[in-house]
């Protein structure tokens, strides 16, 4: 079995920044209902930029960051729901954009948990000695699937990408990954995908826009968050005090206020950037280790956990190299 490490990192983001009170100049909300109830300030929004030119140019800094040159990487997978294409793949065309060729490419829809499903399945092909190099990118503009005149939903999603190459080696730094679902909860967030009628079938999906049953989707954070935590942490020899930082997915400070408590670790060990850009979706995680990276060392013990849409969930243990 071979070994992978994290050998780049990078993000992207929309050029316009709307703030809580830009929002509240359209809908009936406010800087302190959306601040005190979810921590978040600011957001990156799309004026044009699309999905593929955010994870194209997320992929690029990481390659950069890396080192390795475009025809080192073979596999790319891009975790979005937001893709622009049903065909072809995301993938492919960041593959395009950056001259990777032959590389095995293809999307991955885990909606907020896309980032660990991606690095799992990256991971677990690097591990058995498929490829080398993998180009995961979590990517999403969650901006165009949402209803401007909904308040429940358009203060929380925004628009972003980030990218992690793992590269195989012989000293493994990504020491656990645990994945898993509950499809019983798959009508607590939903996005429709294209529904167009036909010659023969005149139905046709009226719903359009992101739908969240937000407080289904805490109480759900809250409770398989800190256990799948746990789970994670199970046979590696460390317990959650022993992490030097986690990364959550970014959407809401108090689910991480409360996942810390639940696994009694000062919520300082939590990073949090959600405030500058919200709920990037499958994105929120390789931004915010970009963002965490200045206060990183050697050695240092990653969590990263994910969770949304499905109901899907994941979490990954790592050591920063
Ligand atoms: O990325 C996928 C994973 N997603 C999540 O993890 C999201 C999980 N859920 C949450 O983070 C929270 O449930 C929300 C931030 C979505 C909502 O916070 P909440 O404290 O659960 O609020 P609520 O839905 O219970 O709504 C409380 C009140 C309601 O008014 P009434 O019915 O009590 O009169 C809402 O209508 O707040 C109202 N409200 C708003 N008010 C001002 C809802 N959205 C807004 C808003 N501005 N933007």
């Amino acid at each position: 079995m071979h070994g992978v490490k994290i050998s780049g990192i990078g993000r992207a983001v929309p050029e316009l920044e709307l703030s809580n009170d830009d929002i509240a100049k359209f809908i009936d909300t406010s800087d302190e209902w959306i601040a005190s109830r979810t921590g978040i300030k600011s957001r990156h929004i799309s004026t044009g930029e699309t999905t593929t030119d955010l994870a194209a140019k997320a992929a690029q800094n990481a390659l950069e960051d890396s080192g390795l040159n475009a025809h080192d990487i073979d596999l790319v997978i891009v975790a979005t729901v937001t893709p622009d294409y049903t065909m072809p793949s995301t993938a492919c065309s960041v593959a395009q954009r950056l001259g990777i060729k032959n590389a095995t490419c293809f999307d991955m829809a885990a909606a907020c948990s896309g980032f660990i499903y991606a690095s799992e399945v990256a991971v677990s092909f690097i591990k058995q000695g498929n490829y080398e190099n993998a180009l995961i990118i979590g990517a999403d503009v969650l901006s165009k699937g949402l209803d401007w005149e909904d308040r429940n939903t358009c203060v929380l999603f925004a628009d972003g990408a980030g990218a992690v190459i793992y590269q195989r080696t012989n000293e493994n730094k990504i020491v656990k990954i645990l994945t898993a679902s509950d499809g019983e909860g798959s009508d607590l967030i939903t996005l429709p995908a294209l529904s167009e009628p036909n010659r023969f079938n005149a139905n046709q999906n009226t719903q359009k826009y992101v739908y969240m049953n937000g407080r289904e989707v805490y109480k759900f954070a809250t409770t398989a968050v800190p256990q799948n935590i746990q789970d994670v942490l199970v046979d590696t020899g460390y317990t959650p005090s022993d992490i030097d930082l986690f990364i959550l997915h970014q959407a809401n400070a108090r689910i991480m206020d409360s996942v810390a408590k639940k696994l009694d670790v000062d919520n300082q060990k939590f990073f949090k950037n959600l405030q500058n850009y919200g709920n990037t979706s499958a994105a929120t995680i390789p931004i915010a280790l970009v963002d965490a990276r200045a206060q990183l060392k050697k050695g240092d013990k990653l969590i990263f956990s994910g969770f949304g849409a499905g109901l899907t969930w994941g979490s990954m243990l790592v050591i920063w190299d």
